[in-house]
């Protein structure tokens, strides 16, 4: 593995950020050996892993040598790729500053540290972005210069962020947990698909992304898990119900970064992706729900301790059949992966009245009273479900088109005259009414 630094006015610049927006690093660094005496010290630099596959190994270029500049890659494709490596960045950035809102909020100190870590991870992902484009010649595909492109990452906030789930804000400690447990795993995904990648230093920065990324799972996986415990022995912290509402907050978010179920092929002929949006998708909601599992089968451990690991899976079996009471646990005590149409506004099953376990409405207020009982109470208070309904009832009222609808959302600061590229992968929104009307206002999604 190699290890490089931007240049300096650009490393400073991520300096200052962290300096405003993750005021607790130094924190972290004077106490890492205290938590994680056998891992290496963090830092802020750039990785790039030696020996990867010199081949490309998908599309219609499969089997011919990676490139190793944008300049060699057909105009389309690295325009793709750029607004990938962007929107990836946005991530990495955004994240820092929602996890900020709540991390003070942590009832235990070492979930609240292992956030910290992750968030200081998230920097150095960003940074890694950073390098990507700084240590390229990107003028075939934008007009932008290496100012421009650093400047226009580290001025994003909340609100302003590429894809909508680095728009919403935190409301609780829960909020982090799930949020890396969920969101932290699409990236996941995202990065083990950009392994492949056709532009060699991007496969290259992968592998020490994902070993950090497996980190940041953990820091959601873990939390998740003792507060499962605790509610079954009737503690009174974290609820299995707030578990669950803040799951339907954020599932749906997840499952939108993938983009539109019925893109991605573009991608994958470019050789930057193995998988279409669908694949992929389909693999994370088999991932979740193994994840969900796990927490119910902890749940019911913890309720009726004599159980074994085979008993425990027949009386969580046996609940999940009929929906039911076994041994005094009910359906209703237990966390369950919502139906993938639930609460959507992009790809296709965008402003279906869809319920969380798969029912439907006749008619949107009766959706409207739906949500209202399954989203945490903090999050019906946000700009960004304001901005849900708002869009729902124009689109029942026929005063948009389910096209202006979904991409009013979410409602985007502009770009710098970039290209946005990439609409099949949906990396990027549309912004139909941009400028001012898509400003800093009450747009945020
Ligand atoms: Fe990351
Ligand atoms: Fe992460």
């Amino acid at each position: 593995m190699t290890k490089t630094h931007l240049p300096a006015k650009f490393h400073d610049a991520v300096v200052k950020w962290q300096q405003t927006f993750l005021p607790d690093y130094d924190f972290l660094i004077e106490n890492w050996d205290k938590y994680f005496p056998r891992d290496r010290q963090f830092e802020l630099c750039a990785f790039r892993e030696l020996g990867i596959c010199n081949e490309v190994e998908c599309g219609d270029a499969e089997g011919e040598p990676k490139r190793t500049k944008a300049a060699a890659l057909h105009p389309e494709q690295a325009g793709h790729l750029l607004g990938a490596i962007r929107a990836q960045a946005s991530t990495e950035f955004g994240s820092i500053q929602q996890h900020q809102l709540t991390l003070a909020r942590a009832q235990n100190e070492e979930e609240q540290f292992w956030i910290l870590r992750m968030m200081a991870e998230e920097l150095r992902h960003g940074y890694q972005m950073l390098h990507l484009l700084l240590d390229d010649d990107w003028s075939s595909v934008t007009d932008a210069s290496s100012e421009d492109l650093v400047e226009e990452t580290l001025s994003m906030r909340t609100g302003s962020h590429i894809l909508g789930a680095f728009n919403v804000d935190f409301d609780s400690f829960v909020d982090n947990a799930v949020f890396c447990a969920l969101i932290d795993r699409v990236g996941k995904y995202q990065l083990n698909m950009q392994r492949v990648s056709a532009y060699k230093p991007m496969a290259e920065s992968m592998p020490q992304m994902l070993r950090e990324e497996a980190f940041h799972l953990a820091a959601g996986v873990v939390p998740l898990r003792r507060w499962m415990e605790q509610a079954a022995r009737e503690l009174p912290y974290v609820s299995t119900s707030d578990i669950q509402k803040t799951i339907n907050k954020w599932f749906p978010r997840g499952l939108e970064m993938f983009g539109d179920e019925r893109g991605g092929g573009t991608n994958v002929r470019f050789g930057l992706k193995p998988m279409k949006n669908l694949e992929a998708q389909d693999l994370y909601i088999e991932e979740v729900g193994k994840l969900v599992r796990d927490l119910n089968m902890r749940y019911i451990r913890a309720r009726i301790p004599g159980l074994d690991l085979a008993q425990a899976e027949q009386v969580l079996n046996r609940i999940l059949a009929d929906r039911g009471t076994d041994q005094g646990i009910a359906w209703e005590d237990l966390v369950h992966l919502p139906d993938r149409a639930f609460f959507r506004r992009r790809g296709v099953p965008a402003f279906e009245l869809a319920g969380w376990q798969g029912e439907s409405f006749e008619d949107l207020p009766s959706y409207l009273e739906h949500l209202r009982r399954h989203l945490p109470d903090a999050y019906r208070a946000s700009r960004d479900f304001r901005h849900y309904v708002e869009q729902a009832q124009k689109l029942t009222g026929g005063e948009v088109t389910l096209r202006e609808a979904v991409s009013a959302m979410p409602g985007l600061r502009r770009v710098g005259g970039v290209c946005p590229c990439s609409k099949s992968v949906r990396w990027v929104a549309e912004t139909p009414q941009s400028g001012a009307a898509a400003g800093d206002s009450g747009s945020a999604a």
